[in-house]
């Protein structure tokens, strides 16, 4: 089984428990692949079978946390920085699994008003980020370029920037936005991940909730 590894403190979890099932005998024959240097580093550490979408092109399966899930099972992600090598490797995986607990239920994307991030190229990187908040007049945004602890911009894995919007009210059209930035030149991605979860495993005070679509 070719295995997407997600990116988080709770896809963390889940490359933990595949390394002790590996390293039980109870999985066999797994290749993991990795969708950030952290969870690279992590898997390798713990002895998972690694490779790239270059060598795998179409994966079995993908796990991995998200930051907002709505009623539909779209989802905002990469608030953890890794939207992009997250988002190709879980729309190459024929199923999605995310998992979440409760907190991370929204009633519309945005709604949380934790940041939306959107990766941009470094160069004029507020050009774009002026661009982003004037697309979302109507909910209210806020944007900000994403600093590391020293202050200085946050570098992704793919050396660009992070602009977070922060929206005032969900986001309406979540599918036009997600068109609309995209079409912007020097945006490399959005944390909007739409239709590509096949199944969300939620974990709350009750115990877990399995929501499929
Ligand atoms: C990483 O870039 C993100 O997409 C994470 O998957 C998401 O932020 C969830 O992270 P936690 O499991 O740490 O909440």
């Amino acid at each position: 089984m070719v295995l997407g590894l997600g990116t988080g403190s709770t896809a963390a979890f889940v490359v933990a428990r595949i390394a002790e099932l590996l390293n039980s005998g109870q999985l066999k024959d797994i290749v993991g692949i990795p969708t950030s240097k952290r969870t690279q580093e992590q898997a390798a550490s713990l002895g998972i079978p690694l490779s790239i979408l270059d060598d795998y092109p179409r994966l079995d399966l993908a796990i991995d946390g998200a930051d907002e899930v709505d009623p539909d099972l779209n989802l905002v992600k990469g608030r953890g920085g890794a939207l992009l090598r997250e988002k190709m490797v879980e729309a190459a995986s024929d199923k999605f699994v995310v998992v979440v607990d409760d907190t991370k239920l929204v009633e519309g994307l945005g709604g949380s008003g934790l940041a939306m991030p959107v990766e941009v190229v470094q160069f004029c990187w507020k050009y774009n980020l002026v661009r982003l908040e004037g697309l979302f007049k109507e909910e209210g945004v806020e944007a900000k370029l994403r600093l590391d602890g020293d202050g200085k911009p946050y570098v992704t894995d793919n050396s660009n920037y992070i602009v977070d919007l922060y929206f005032k009210t969900p986001i309406k059209d979540a599918l036009a936005a997600g068109k609309e930035i995209s079409a912007f030149q020097g945006v490399v991605e959005h944390g909007l991940f739409l239709d590509m979860a096949s199944t969300v495993i939620v974990a709350g005070k009750e115990g877990v909730e399995i929501k499929t679509k």
